[in-house]
């Protein structure tokens, strides 16, 4: 008897902020897995791209079968994505929600700083929304200095409200939030929205 397996649609992944060495370069880095039709990994830095391009023909002939043609490294602006609505399953952002690097002048002081920073964080976390298909999740992933962050953004719970303010989306789960609180000097947190 032929039985006939459920196909399911493959998704859309979209790494932002991927600096030269995109998530799945890294040495502990898994493949990119056979429910993904295509990855895309973008960066804002020029420099940065032009390395990781070179890098992915490599890993393309070095670890045949680890779905690296599905792979296209690309330059993208957070804040201005020029992708198309309801287009990504996944958005993945590692370290670069927090410290995301906007273009901030060496001569601002602090509050304006902030400021600017939290305008691009906004414009980024619509692009998110916009981006992202019914469903679709946005993954937060950082690796923070605690007390930076609570004098930043007060709580983990704050940041959330946050994102799920400006951006629309609904929060899914958290992890590490014990992290942040008991005052070690380094925390991984990882947070999911859904759209
Ligand atoms: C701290 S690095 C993180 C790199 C990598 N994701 C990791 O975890 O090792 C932050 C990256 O975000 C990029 N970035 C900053 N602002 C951006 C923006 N507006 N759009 C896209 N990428 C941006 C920077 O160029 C940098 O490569």
């Amino acid at each position: 008897m032929i039985t006939r397996e459920k196909v399911r649609p493959k998704k859309v992944v979209l790494e932002i902020g991927s600096g030269h060495a995109p998530a799945p370069f890294k040495k502990d880095g898994v493949a990119i897995s056979h429910d993904v039709a295509e990855y895309i990994a973008g960066d804002i830095s020029e420099d940065n791209i032009e390395i990781a391009q070179e890098d992915l023909e490599d890993l393309k002939r070095e670890r045949v079968g680890d779905g690296f043609e599905k792979m296209r490294v690309v330059q993208l602006d957070a804040r201005d994505l020029k992708l198309p609505d309801n287009s990504v399953d996944e958005v993945l952002c590692n370290n670069l929600v927090t410290v995301i690097k906007f273009p901030v002048e060496m001569a601002m002081d602090a509050t304006e700083k902030k400021l600017l920073h939290a305008e691009s964080l906004g414009k980024a976390l619509k692009e998110f929304f916009r981006v992202l298909k019914k469903d679709g999740i946005l993954k937060i992933s950082e690796t923070i200095d605690p007390a930076a962050f609570l004098q930043y953004y007060g709580s983990v719970a704050n940041f959330v409200d946050m994102v799920s303010s400006v951006s629309d989306l609904e929060f899914v789960s958290s992890v590490g939030e014990e992290q942040v609180s008991s005052g070690v000097d380094r925390a991984s947190l990882s947070i999911i929205f859904k759209k």
